[in-house]
């Protein structure tokens, strides 16, 4: 079996230095707020090319801290509106309702991401800003979005989860924006051993707030400011997080050369691949395939032993969840929700399993 994501072998490769800087933690006596937090800031920092980082609890309480610090410190109101691309992870969504603000969906393009030609549509008098989610590892059109941004007056909010090292134009996902925000859950690019998020940013008003807000909103000890939630990356996370960061951008590499292995295979007229001719864009999060008769192809690849998972099945405004969105019609999020499958990308698939998924998948008819 060829398996979508095989984290325990993932995890086996960064030994024995994971075990021990686990270890290192333990014997410190320390498990919050400790050096393996300031040092893996100042490593992710050096790397995305950013001022501050704060570790909080979860890619979710990243996305909603920075808008948090945001309606502090702009005066937003409740019935103030974030621009959120209607087919992404519902967290996006999530982030911005536990704010205390209102998502208002917008599609996506061919790419996947935000569409910058459609957002303008969607600005109204409420509107303060853009979360602009880099999905499956690709970047979102930044320079127009960011140009759009200035027009209107809004913020713009990177949703970095997928995007660990993507860069554009010669600059890092994370460094994009106003602010950005990081998922560590396990199976991202870069990720813990449990939840883990944190929030990026160069502005220092904002980074001085949200590290408040995910610690009770206070600044000093028992002095509470702000009501704020409990969200903090532990020790033990920060501690694999910088085993790991050092290998990441080898294994985005990897996941580029097999992009690069399926996109020049594949040629199943049942399936469109993404992004032809512009792989280096993506570090492949997610290699998402179109196919009109998904469930066939994901039930044809497992019977040849090639597991595979759906990134994802509905776009939010179909979710019950935000259910007062029904009505809205968001033609290609729809589409892709509809037809998405994710072939297993991974730094450990060999080049041999790469061309071995690709002829079984020019093998399928129906
Ligand atoms: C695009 C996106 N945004 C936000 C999140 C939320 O991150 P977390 O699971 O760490 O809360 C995730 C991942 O799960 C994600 O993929």
């Amino acid at each position: 079996m060829i398996p979508y994501y095989p984290l325990k072998s993932i995890c086996a490769t960064y030994e024995p230095d994971l075990s021990m800087k686990i270890k290192d933690v333990i014997d410190s006596g320390r498990f919050l707020r400790g050096d393996a937090n300031n040092e893996f800031a100042k490593q992710f920092c050096e790397f995305v090319g950013s001022k501050h980082f704060v570790g909080v609890g979860n890619g979710l309480d990243a996305i909603a801290l920075i808008l948090m610090s945001m309606k502090i410190l702009y005066d937003w109101k409740d019935d103030n509106e974030v621009i959120v691309p209607a087919f992404t992870f519902i967290a996006s969504a999530e982030g911005v309702a536990r704010a205390g603000l209102t998502p208002v969906f917008c599609d996506i393009a061919d790419d996947f991401l935000i569409d910058a030609d459609t957002i303008e549509q969607h600005i109204t008098p409420k509107t303060r800003a853009i979360l602009t989610v880099h999905l499956y590892g690709k970047v979102c059109d930044m320079e127009r979005i960011n140009n759009l941004a200035k027009k209107f007056d809004l913020k713009v909010v990177e949703d970095a989860a997928q995007a660990h090292g993507a860069t554009y134009k010669g600059k890092m996902a994370g460094s994009l924006a106003d602010a950005a925000a990081f998922s560590f859950y396990p199976g991202k690019n870069l990720g813990a051993l449990g939840d883990a998020g944190g929030v990026m940013t160069d502005d220092d008003n904002l980074a001085e707030l949200t590290t408040a807000l995910s610690n009770y909103g206070s600044k000093e000890k028992y002095h509470h400011e702000f009501q704020g939630i409990n969200s903090r990356m532990d020790e033990i996370q920060a501690a694999v997080l910088i085993a790991r960061l050092k290998h990441l951008s080898r294994e985005n590499n990897r996941r580029q050369q097999i992009a690069k292995i399926y996109s020049s295979l594949i040629s199943n007229k049942a399936c469109k691949i993404p992004y032809k001719g512009d792989i280096n864009s993506s570090v492949f999060h997610i290699y998402p395939l179109l196919c009109e008769k998904r469930e066939k192809l994901a039930n044809y690849l497992k019977d040849n032993g090639i597991e595979t998972l759906c990134h994802y099945p509905a776009p939010l405004h179909l979710q019950p969840a935000y259910s007062n969105h029904k009505s809205k019609k968001f033609n290609i999020s729809e589409q892709v929700a509809a037809m998405e499958l994710s072939l297993p990308i991974h730094p450990l698939l060999s080049d041999e399993e790469a061309r071995f998924v690709a002829e079984i998948l020019n093998n399928f008819s129906y």
